[in-house]
């Protein structure tokens, strides 16, 4: 039985017997194993779908990697990924296969939901898109007044609003700079207000991208950015040539008066934290045309693939997994850093954020009990080299374990002097500095005041792995996405949780829905005395 067939106390027990060796093998010093063990660099690292992956500067043992590599077949992961590739209903509380590897399958594939091969349907969106992008980018795509667009606003939030945003700013090299691509997601009206200052809506197209089309923010943006829009351009019949929608739900958009030929459709089957390969993408696809678009799933399927084929001791995202939960549920570590040295991926933490801590931040197991481990770690994380400026003090003398990946690139789109040279020795050095410190006996002699020896000293010990790519390209983009989506679902396979459910989000927004009303009422308040409070003031400081 696995691990996970035995109802999640197989992977309770695998973490105490994991305990137990660490314990049991004292302390694990990154230079000794080094220097003990001159193949570590080289067995501890890994490649694929044009990726990578250095994990020799962790904190595992040999020991330690071997009965890491023995989880996946105690927790019976073959089949879970079988069963998500053949689009089985695994995302359970809401009834769903969860098929987003269908949206990087190439045509000629066969993905069946309840014997209908969804392949087809995927494609036929992806060429519709294409030639609107297409249109779009050549200037035919004409707003009311016979304009070309000039802007696209993406209205949305969440895996609405963060894939593309990311994506957008990852393959700008390849973006039609003629076309600006902006992001509006915060209910915040300053967000709407400050982006559409400098817009004129005669060249200005909206893309509203809303799987439920239900959700407030993105609602309430796109009603206010269509009555920006009419303000100049008087005729509601404008509409038709100023908002397309991004959405599986057909009605809702035809009641909010987009015409539904000009919405591009994708279904529940693709959770919106991993849709950026989906109509969701459009804004992605307007930005650099629809064959680097397809690169990009290309990057995105061969890591698919690797992730279904290749077996574990080599498999990049369950590589990643294991030592994510070594760190998270053996080593005590609460929280993943994701530090990329591309400005680029300044976006790319952002993203990750929520694939990550929306699929695992979960609390119960499968069968609804409390999990009697820890999961989901927080991720966080900014592009190098500004977080050495800022957070990497806490990294390299701090008292918090925090294991960090560095993603970078042999080449740069920007050649610029010796700046790539700089980068890159700063991201090579810093891996260095993290794992192997500086002793004291080596600070002392440099000649370091003794008062000063311990203050300067550098444990090391603190693990990272290194992603390497030649460039960031679609292709490398989409692989790297794919590679932690599957981390995070072998991750929640390990920790026998539903990833693909986001029932946390809705407790929020039910009581904001309960709170709208009241602020500009003087109903009595009904809440807690602190809530009851704090609405009073707002009230207060409203009051005419
Ligand atoms: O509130 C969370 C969430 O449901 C995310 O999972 C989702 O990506 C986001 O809201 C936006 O949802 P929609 O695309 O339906 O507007």
């Amino acid at each position: 039985m696995t691990a996970n067939g035995a109802g999640g106390e197989g992977i309770a027990q695998a973490i105490r017997e994991l305990r137990e060796l660490r314990r049991g093998e004292g302390p694990f010093d990154l230079r000794q194993a080094f220097d003990e063990d001159p193949a570590r660099a080289a067995d501890f690292s890994a490649e694929a779908a044009g990726l990578f992956l250095d994990y020799s500067k962790n904190l595992v043992s040999r020991a330690a990697w071997t009965a890491l590599l023995a989880l996946p077949e105690r927790v019976g992961l073959r089949a879970e990924i079988g069963a998500m590739f053949r689009g089985e209903r695994i995302n359970r509380t809401e009834d769903r296969p969860v098929l987003h590897v269908a949206l990087r399958a190439p045509r000629e594939a066969r993905i069946e939901i309840d014997g209908r091969n969804v392949v087809p349907d995927v494609h036929a969106v992806l060429d519709r898109m294409a030639v609107f992008a297409d249109a779009v980018r050549g200037g035919d795509w004409k707003g009311f007044t016979g304009r070309p667009v000039r802007q696209v606003v993406n209205l949305g939030i969440g895996g609405s609003d963060l894939g593309p945003a990311m994506a957008v700013e990852a393959l700008r090299p390849w973006s039609e700079r003629r076309l600006g691509v902006h992001f509006v997601s915060n209910v915040d009206g300053t967000h709407l207000a400050e982006t559409l200052r400098p817009l004129d809506p005669e060249e200005t197209l909206f893309v509203v991208v809303s799987k439920t089309f239900s959700t407030q923010e993105t609602l309430t943006n796109a009603e206010s950015a269509r009555a920006w829009c009419l303000a100049r351009l008087k005729d509601p019949a404008a509409v038709a040539r100023h908002f397309v929608a991004v959405s599986t739900h057909v009605e809702r958009v035809r009641a909010f008066g987009i015409d539904p030929a000009n919405m591009f459709g994708f279904w529940d089957w693709v959770g919106g934290r991993y849709s950026l390969g989906s109509a969701v993408g459009l804004p992605l696809m307007i930005a650099i045309g629809p064959s680097r678009f397809r690169e990009m799933l290309g990057g995105f399927h061969a890591m698919d693939r690797h992730f279904a084929e290749a077996p574990s001791e080599g498999n990049l995202p369950v590589i990643l997994a294991l030592l994510g939960f070594w760190y998270n549920n053996v080593l005590g570590a609460q929280s993943q850093a994701v530090l990329p040295y591309d400005q680029y991926l300044a976006r790319f933490p952002a993203y990750l954020q929520q694939a990550d801590m929306e699929s695992n931040g979960k609390s119960v197991d499968r069968r609804g009990r409390r999990v009697a481990y820890q999961t989901g770690p927080v991720l966080w994380g900014e592009p190098g080299t500004n977080g050495q400026h800022a957070f990497y003090q806490l990294l390299h003398q701090g008292t918090k374990l925090v294991p960090a990946d560095f993603i970078g690139f042999c080449r740069s789109q920007n050649p610029l002097g010796d700046h790539h040279a700089k980068l890159m020795a700063n991201f090579f050095a810093q891996t260095e500095a993290l794992a192997f410190g500086r002793t004291e006996e080596e600070v002392a002699a440099e000649g370091v005041a003794p008062d000063l020896v311990r203050h300067r000293t550098f444990e090391g010990n603190r693990p990272t792995n290194t992603i390497l790519a030649e460039a960031l390209t679609p292709a490398v983009l989409g692989a790297l996405i794919a590679l932690y989506e599957h981390k995070i679902f072998t991750q929640g396979v390990l920790w026998n949780i539903h990833s693909f459910d986001q029932w946390g989000v809705e407790l929020g927004k039910k009581l904001a829905g309960r709170i709208l009303p009241e602020l500009t009422s003087d109903a009595p308040l009904a809440h807690d005395a602190s809530t009851n409070a704090l609405i009073a003031r707002f009230r207060a400081s409203r009051a005419p």
